[in-house]
């Protein structure tokens, strides 16, 4: 059994007074929920302070990115002692606008993994095609090169959450269907299992990523391989994430 995984993925939002505010109104709302995982993944900014406020509650802590290096003269990076240290449980990685701004690749994102896995920090690795991709009929081409490049020589396939996110439906407000999101997580769990074994396979969560809203999470949810979701804007209100997290009561 797989237990579900909603994270929220604040981007480049909120300061820290912003942070400790949707902190205190937000645990109330979910205080109840036990089988559900909750993840929140604030800027490097307010990681420190979401630490604070989340300490003794049933919600876990996430960066949005690492660097490989231990520590040395990379200006303006952050590794992945400093997120243990700030009690980071998750650190996303590889995510598109990572790709698309940043100039992330595969190779990239596989030293980043092994950096967080050394550390003893889960993953939440994101893949995902763009429109054009997808129009070509590339979509499993794209997910198999992103899969073999980003988990080449990885093990620790317990420290692995897959999250598939369709770059077209990122922040656009156009979300997969269901059956198409259960199509790309259906095959993307084969290639674990091609890699991992079936079983371990069986036990990797894959959230869906792009535009998941309040009311759209149930019908994605319902998918057999569709275990979580990583969720952009609607996560950054307290209500509408609250929502979110508690997909089975809507
Ligand atoms: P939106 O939910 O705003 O579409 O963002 C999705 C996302 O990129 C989460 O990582």
């Amino acid at each position: 059994m797989r237990k579900p995984l909603i994270a929220a993925n604040w981007k480049m939002h909120k300061t820290t007074a912003e942070t400790r505010d949707f902190i205190t109104a937000f645990v109330p709302l979910v205080k109840d929920v036990e089988d559900v995982e909750i993840v929140i993944a604030p800027p490097f900014t307010s990681l420190a302070v979401a630490a604070k406020f989340l300490k003794g509650t049933n919600i876990k802590l996430s960066a949005q990115n690492l660097f490989w290096e231990e520590q040395g003269a990379y200006t303006g990076e952050v590794s992945a002692l400093m997120l243990k240290d700030v009690e980071c449980e998750y650190v996303i990685v590889g995510h598109s606008e990572r790709r698309q701004y940043f100039g992330e690749t595969d190779e990239t994102v596989n030293k980043r993994i092994k950096a967080a896995h050394a550390a003893g920090l889960k993953v939440i690795m994101c893949i995902g095609e763009t429109l054009e991709e997808r129009e070509a009929g590339k979509t499993f081409d794209v997910l198999k090169t992103q899969l073999e490049g980003a988990l080449k020589d990885i093990t620790a396939h317990d420290m692995l959450v897959i999250a598939y996110e369709p770059v077209w439906a990122i922040g656009t407000g156009k979300t997969a269907t269901p059956e198409m999101a259960e199509e790309a997580h259906r095959f993307i769990r084969d290639q674990l299992a091609g890699k991992f074994g079936q079983d371990a396979a069986e036990t990797i969560r894959i959230l869906y990523g792009g535009s998941v809203k309040p009311e759209n999470v149930a019908s994605l949810m319902a998918q057999e391989n569709v275990d979580g979701g990583l969720v952009g804007g609607a996560s950054l209100q307290p209500d509408s994430f609250a929502k979110i997290v508690r997909f089975k009561n809507s």
